[in-house]
This record gives C-alpha cells, structure tokens and sequence, in this order.
C-alpha cells in the first residue's frame, strides 16, 4: 500500500479535513494506495505556493534549473524498476511496457534540462540608427498540468519539465486512477532537490472542483493538459475568461494505411506496436487499418495469428503482454463497438469477448474483418485492443479515408515507394505521421494534433516555446 499527501510549498501536507481516497489495481479490483483527497481550498493554496515560488525560481540560470532536472533523471532511472510496479499496480500495464514509460519519461526531464541553456531570445535589425531592437523569451508563470491515466509518468514530465526547465512552476492534477506514480515522481523531485513550490502536487477524486478553481484563479497563467476532447473544450472555454495560455493533446482515431507493396510481416509487426501498447489505450494508437485490396487477405490472417497469441493477464506477470482495461465503462466501450459492428456486418477474425475467467475488466486483442465506415469502431476512438480491417482499392482513396474524421493527431502508414510515402504523408491532415513505424514518439520530437485532436505541442524544442512568453524590447539610444 502506498499513500501519499498533496505536496505544497515543498511540504507533504493532508488535505482538508483529512480527506483521501483510495487507488484500485484495475486487474484484480483491489486497493493499492491512498492519497490525500483535495479540496478546492487545497486547491488555492497550492496555486499561493506556485506564485510564491515563481520570482526566484525564474531567475535561477538556466544550468541551475537544468542540474535539479539531470538529478531528478538520475533518480527516475535508479528507481525505475519501482516506478514502474508502482505504475503497473494502479493502472495494468505490463511490467515491461511500464519500464518502457519510465524511460520515456525520464528522457522527457534528460531532454529538457538540456534544452533549457537553449533557451536563445534574438536581435532584430533596426530602422533607425538611434535603436535596437531585442526579443527575449521569459517563462509564462504559474502552470496548471492535469494528467491523464493511461501514461501516469510520462505524461506527467513532458509538461511538467518543459515548464520548470523554463522557469514557470507548476501544480499538477494527475488522474484520481494513477496518483501513485505522480507521487512517487514529486517524492523523487524533491530528493533531486526541486525548491519549495516549485512543482505542487494536489490529488483529488473531484477532477472539475481542482480544473476550477485552477482555471478561475488569474496567477495561473497557462493551463496544459491530456485528455479527451470534450473535456479539452470546457477547459478551453473555461480558461477564456482570464485568458490563459492553453496546451492541449486530445483525443486520436488514428488510421494505419497499409499498400499493396508492403513487407507484410514488418507491417503487422508495426501495426501490433502501435495497436496493442498499453491495450490500445493510446491517443496515437491505430484505430483504424485500411489495408489495399491485394495483400489484405494475407495481412488479415497473419495479424490474426499473432493477436491470437497475445498472453493476456495481470500486469506483474511474466511474459504478460496485455493488460486489463482502465475500469468497467472503459470495457462496456469496447463491448458497444464490437457488437456494432458486428450488428453491421462485420466478421471477428479473432477475440470479440471479455475474458472473465482473467477478471472483469480484460478484454480479448480482437480483430475484425469486412468492417464498414458507419461503423462506431470506424467513427470513433475505441480505446481498447480491437483492431478493425477496412479494404481500400486506390491510393487517393485511402488518404479520403484517412482524413474523414475530425480528429488529426497521428497517422501510419506502410509502403516501400518513396514517392508515394511522400505524397501520402503530405496530404495527411495529422500533427504525428509514422511511415514504415509504428512507435514515433520521443523526447526531442513534437507531439500534437490537427482539428479537434489539439492545440500546441509537447516535446521537443517546440514544447519549450509552449511556456515561454515572448517580449519585444526596443532600445533608443540617447546622445
Ligand atoms: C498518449 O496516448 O496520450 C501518449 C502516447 C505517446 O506519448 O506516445
């Protein structure tokens, strides 16, 4: 059992009224922690603690900020195997996918820490010899991350390490599924010797009573987060009122072309990386496969053998290689599209059931054949490991498809012609395009979507710009 307070000005204190709430292993149902269980005046005063922090932290140097960052990597790595049973108890994913994501986190604090002494303003030529003209680059302020489930450590350090490497500080709301690994990552933070309120941590089982307050409170100057759309929305309305600066990665339905001309095996291989990560809980997870008429039988039978084989079981398992779903609604999800399609037409190569004699939230790697694009599997993010196999004849074909959706965040795409991997890729109306992979996400690279899948970029150096303010200096020189 774990169990952690809200850290606030650098202290672990309970929160109002004692409050907490408990954490579930979503394998088994059993409770694995407690964390402190926020009020909206916890809220408030982890926002004071921000602000108060905010002047000293922003005028530390940047290889100041940058040495806590590099101390905070060291310690993820060297706790990394508890990190990631921390991870895998409260949210199922398999051990080894889980310490994939620590280091995929941790490259995220690496990378950033880096990145700060880069931090480069400009000068401008000016138009009269009397003047200079100077851009700097100054963080925004007091940040507001909330996190989501389905990644409970990196989705944490790629908003929150940006936004330190930059000077702002933050408070973080991560998900009421997964507070434990955030715990552990602040606990860890703190060791790596992050100052008093510089990073806040305010855990709560009333998500919108914390985005509230947050969003109403005008020190908070940038809102960052990832979840759904719908959410996404009210928080973008919400944070119109004092206008804040907003990030926000939503939700994917991602299409997986694959061409005639494809090296099958390597393309299952990649579609199965992309599909089945984390059960196919992943924004940028394939959600739809349109493969071309003349390998797609052959493609359909070799995916189906190797989705068949998948072990599925608890996390902590050996050689388990898909977990449970995050909780019931999330398995009903799946349930609902898979009976509409079939209700549809289409045919269940293989899966197409809960597996009870696992436990109530595991769903079986499903595939499904002859499907339609009134199908829901087709229209919208399914969210679990259900992969659906449409036909495509022509290549101007597939690219309408691909784009028929008001989600654009990533997109694949199998081919061994270059001119066509060119041409495809750039008609894609997508922020992440795979060609020949599966798997494109790193620290140094952006990650976001087009349409109705986000606003902003996180990674890379684009990911500093999203909390870095831009000022406009002009100099005259005097006689
Ligand atoms: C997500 O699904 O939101 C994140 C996936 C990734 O970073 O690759």
């Amino acid at each position: 059992m774990r169990r952690y307070d809200l850290l606030i000005g650098g202290e672990w204190r309970q929160a109002e009224g004692g409050r907490t709430f408990t954490v579930d292993d979503p394998a088994t149902g059993e409770t694995v922690g407690e964390v402190a269980d926020a009020s909206p005046a916890d809220a408030a005063a982890a926002v004071a603690a921000a602000t108060e922090a905010f002047p000293v932290w922003a005028a530390k140097t940047a290889k100041e900020r940058a040495r806590i960052l590099f101390r905070w990597y060291d310690l993820m790595m060297a706790h990394a195997d508890e990190i990631a049973e921390c991870m895998t108890r409260e949210q199922g994913k398999p051990l080894a996918e889980a310490r994939g994501e620590v280091e995929y986190a941790a490259d995220f604090v690496q990378w950033f820490g880096e990145e700060a002494k880069r931090v480069y303003g400009e000068t401008i030529p000016a138009s009269h010899p009397h003047k200079r003209l100077l851009v700097l680059k100054q963080p925004v302020g007091v940040v507001a991350a909330i996190t989501p489930w389905n990644f409970p450590a990196a989705m944490i350090t790629r908003k929150v390490a940006p936004a330190i490497a930059a000077g702002c500080t933050v408070v973080i709301k991560p998900a009421e599924q997964t507070p434990l690994t955030a715990g552990l990552l602040a606990e860890l933070a703190l060791e790596a010797g992050m100052p008093p309120g510089v990073m806040n941590l305010v855990t709560s089982s009333d998500p919108a009573a914390i985005a509230k307050v947050w969003l109403e409170d005008e020190r908070v100057r940038k809102i960052t987060f990832t979840g759904s759309t719908e959410v996404g929305k009210l928080l973008m309305r919400q944070a119109a009122d004092t206008v804040k600066r907003v990030s926000l990665e939503l939700g994917g339905q991602a299409p997986f072309l694959i061409f005639d001309d494809a090296d099958v095996d390597a393309a299952v291989r990649e579609v199965m990386a992309s599909k089945f990560r984390n059960a196919g809980q992943t924004c940028v997870c394939a959600n739809r496969l349109y493969v071309q008429r003349g390998i797609a039988d052959e493609f359909t039978r070799v995916l189906a053998e190797r989705v068949q084989a998948l072990r599925v079981g608890r996390g902590t398992e050996e050689g388990v290689q898909i977990g449970p779903l995050i909780d019931e609604q999330a398995v009903a999800k799946v349930e609902r599209h898979v009976s509409d399609a079939v209700s549809k037409g289409a045919r269940i190569v293989t899966g197409g059931t809960r597996l009870t004699q696992q436990g109530a939230r595991f769903y079986a790697p499903t595939v499904l054949a002859d499907v339609r694009d009134d199908m829901l599997v087709m229209r919208e993010e399914t969210f679990g490991p259900v992969a659906p196999v449409r036909v495509f004849d022509t290549e101007e074909e597939a690219i309408e498809l691909a784009n028929r959706t008001r989600y654009g965040l990533a997109a694949y795409m199998f081919t061994r012609d270059l001119s066509r991997a060119t041409r495809v890729m750039e008609r894609l109306e997508y922020g992440i395009v795979g060609v020949n992979d599966g798997l494109p996400s790193v620290a140094q690279a952006p990650f976001g979507g087009f349409k109705e899948s986000g606003l902003g970029r996180e990674g890379g150096r684009y990911g500093m710009e999203e909390f870095l303010e831009v000022k406009y200096v002009s100099i005259g020189l005097l006689p």
